[in-house]
């Protein structure tokens, strides 16, 4: 509950009084309609459908002036009231609700924006230990939910008013009548508490159901060239059929709680208006006044019940998306890289360093990844970094980059250790062409401006030019290929050379390549080593590469081993030097050659 009170205040804090002015609208609204119907009973009584004996029912008290009007204007004129008053009591209504739809999509709009922005803003680590499709989930049906949620709360807080309202008016009516059906409906709140109980609970299965959905059909669907080639077909389908019986079971469940639900209050409703009316007529010998207002407050408060106890059991049914969303909003919070995005720029002069930086992954793990890495990368100049597959190369220039923080050391530029808003001050002049790239379903145009909207086409050109990727020119579409998927219908090599045209294009003061010519032909990354070799002097390149022939124009070449730096200098000095590690890399890879 108290995170349904969060998101109703932040509701109020996003509308301020306009919420509470529609909700004032809304009193209004049901006074008129209160009025309306007490204007029934003079109706028929002016009409003679029904005989009033006596005056003692209160609705003459205010109307007393009619009965001096001739019959014949006492109809017309209360009539046209009737009308009238209805028609301003529907469109006063019609202006709130257009007025609530803005307010409450509005405000989810502004809760998706929130959480998105914040997703925009987390650090790396909260990313790989989060499912992404739970994200999506949170972002598509959850929202969904938490908006359907407060729609809830919005008219369960209108059928409050009005009922409210409607109450005061039967208990001027009758108090005793009233009085007999708010008892009725204080024993039907207590009873149905069971129905918003379940109902909680089912949206608790329904959360979970739905993530397991969104999660794996996000993996099958990923992995169906895997899935095709080791046929795994069947195995999937059984998947998905278990899953869809646990869908079907809570659907079944969903309905059987509405029409259960249903039928006690209809029935209900049916009895003790029936007793009412038995007793009414049979044992008090009510007059036909009387018993018509027994009538109109029953079947006006009774439906109102009825619908805030239907509010509940769906707002209830919300409540599970209304924890999730904010457990993910409080997690983003403690994750934050930053909280507001400041223009200036970090330009690095001298050189980048480590002191006695340590990185683990995992808080509870023993070992290091990275243990007491020491180095110091110069500007303007060439460094790889070489090791053996999980030597944890990847992992030290995502710390250089501040992707990662180490958990003991510091990582300096210029000698100024770097904080949080000079990490983003930083990566605004750092292009990195990661290991595993990523590159947006549009065409080749449209991924490259992403990263410099204002690049002319001649850019646009020689970035590709730089990075070997002038196939583009023969692509019948050219620039304006779609590429599908994260690029699938590129090939490897088509996607990298593409992913470090992208880099270059943002004209970065600094380079980072990781493995990003790993899937290229030897003629196609001698070109690109050529284009980098022109840049020398120009920017800081930092390149990773398991291919030792990339990297013979290093200056400085750091070799990592589990975690350590083993090795460190000239690129000829470490092969030259017989007892290093590196040599041995080199001869090994000569030899395969
Ligand atoms: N997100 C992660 N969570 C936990 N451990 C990780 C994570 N990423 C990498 N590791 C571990 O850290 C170690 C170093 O990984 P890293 O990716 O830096 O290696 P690498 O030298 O780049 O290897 P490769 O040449 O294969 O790319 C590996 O043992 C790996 O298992
Ligand atoms: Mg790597």
């Amino acid at each position: 509950m108290k995170e349904l009170i969060h998101y109703i205040k932040q509701l109020y804090q996003y509308t301020g009084n306009i919420m509470v002015i529609n909700l004032l609208g809304m009193v209004v609204v049901s006074f008129l309609d209160g009025l309306a119907i007490l204007l029934l009973i003079p109706m028929l009584s002016i009409s003679g459908i029904i005989h009033t004996a006596n005056e003692a029912s209160r609705v003459w008290l205010f109307l007393d002036f009619l009965k001096d009007l001739p019959a014949e204007m006492g109809l017309p004129f209360i009539l046209g009231f009737y009308v009238t008053l209805v028609l301003v009591q529907n469109l006063l209504q019609k202006n709130l609700s257009i007025r609530d739809v803005k307010i409450h999509q509005g405000f989810t709009n502004h809760l998706r924006e929130e959480i998105y922005q914040s997703l925009l803003h987390v650090k790396l680590e909260y990313i790989i230990q989060t499912r992404k499709s739970n994200l999506v989930n949170s972002l598509t049906k959850d929202i969904n939910r938490v908006s359907m949620g407060i729609k809830m709360f919005m008219q369960f807080m209108t059928n409050i008013l009005f009922t409210l309202m409607q109450i005061g008016i039967a208990f001027w009516l009758s108090p005793q009548i009233a009085g007999l059906v708010i008892v009725c409906g204080l024993g039907l709140a207590f009873f149905s508490w069971k129905f918003v109980r379940q109902a909680k609970n089912l949206g608790k299965e329904s959360t979970d159901i739905s993530r397991a959905y969104l999660a794996g059909i996000t993996d099958n669907l990923n992995a169906l060239k895997d899935i095709k080639t080791n046929r795994l077909e069947n195995s999937r389908l059984m998947w998905l059929k278990s899953l869809n019986v646990k869908m079907l079971d809570e659907h079944v469940k969903f309905v059987k709680l509405q029409t259960s639900s249903q039928i006690s209050y209809k029935t209900a409703f049916a009895l003790i208006l029936s007793c009412f009316i038995f007793i009414s007529a049979k044992l008090f010998y009510t007059q036909p006044e009387n018993l018509f207002i027994v009538i109109i407050i029953f079947s006006r408060l009774w439906p109102r019940f009825v619908t805030i106890q239907s509010n509940l059991q769906q707002l209830a049914l919300t409540v599970p998306a209304f924890k999730v969303l904010l457990a993910l909003q409080n997690e983003t919070k403690n994750f934050m890289e930053m909280l507001h995005d400041n223009e200036e720029t970090l330009y690095m002069n001298k050189m980048i360093e480590c002191k006695n930086v340590f990185f683990k992954y995992n808080e509870n793990n023993t070992s290091f990844v990275l243990q007491d890495i020491n180095l110091q990368i110069p500007a303007y100049r060439t460094t790889a970094i070489v090791g053996q597959s999980g030597a944890g190369k990847s992992t030290l220039v995502h710390i250089l980059m501040g992707l990662n923080r180490p958990q003991a050391g510091e990582v300096l530029i210029d000698g100024i250790s770097l904080t949080d808003d000079q990490i983003l001050a930083l990566r605004k002049t750092i292009s990195f062409v990661p290991q595993d790239p990523f590159l947006f379903n549009t065409s080749i145009r449209n991924n490259l401006l992403l990263m410099n909207p204002e690049a002319p086409e001649e850019h646009l050109w020689a970035a590709l030019e730089f990075a070997a990727a002038d196939f583009v020119k023969e692509l019948p579409e050219g620039l304006d290929t779609p590429i599908g998927d994260r690029g699938i219908r590129l090939s490897g090599g088509e996607r990298q050379r593409i992913v470090l045209a992208r880099a270059i294009l943002r004209n970065p003061s600094i380079l980072v390549l990781d493995e990003a010519t790993s899937s290229l032909d030897s003629d196609n990354e001698m070109k690109i080593q050529m284009a980098l070799e022109r840049l020398k002097g120009k920017m800081t390149i930092i390149v990773i590469a398991h291919r030792l022939s990339t990297i013979n124009n290093a200056d400085q070449v750091i070799v990592l081993d589990k975690g350590r730096i083993l090795q460190k200098g000239e690129y000829v000095q470490l092969a030259n030097d017989k007892k290093g590690i590196f040599h041995h890399f080199l001869k090994k890879q000569f030899e395969v050659n």
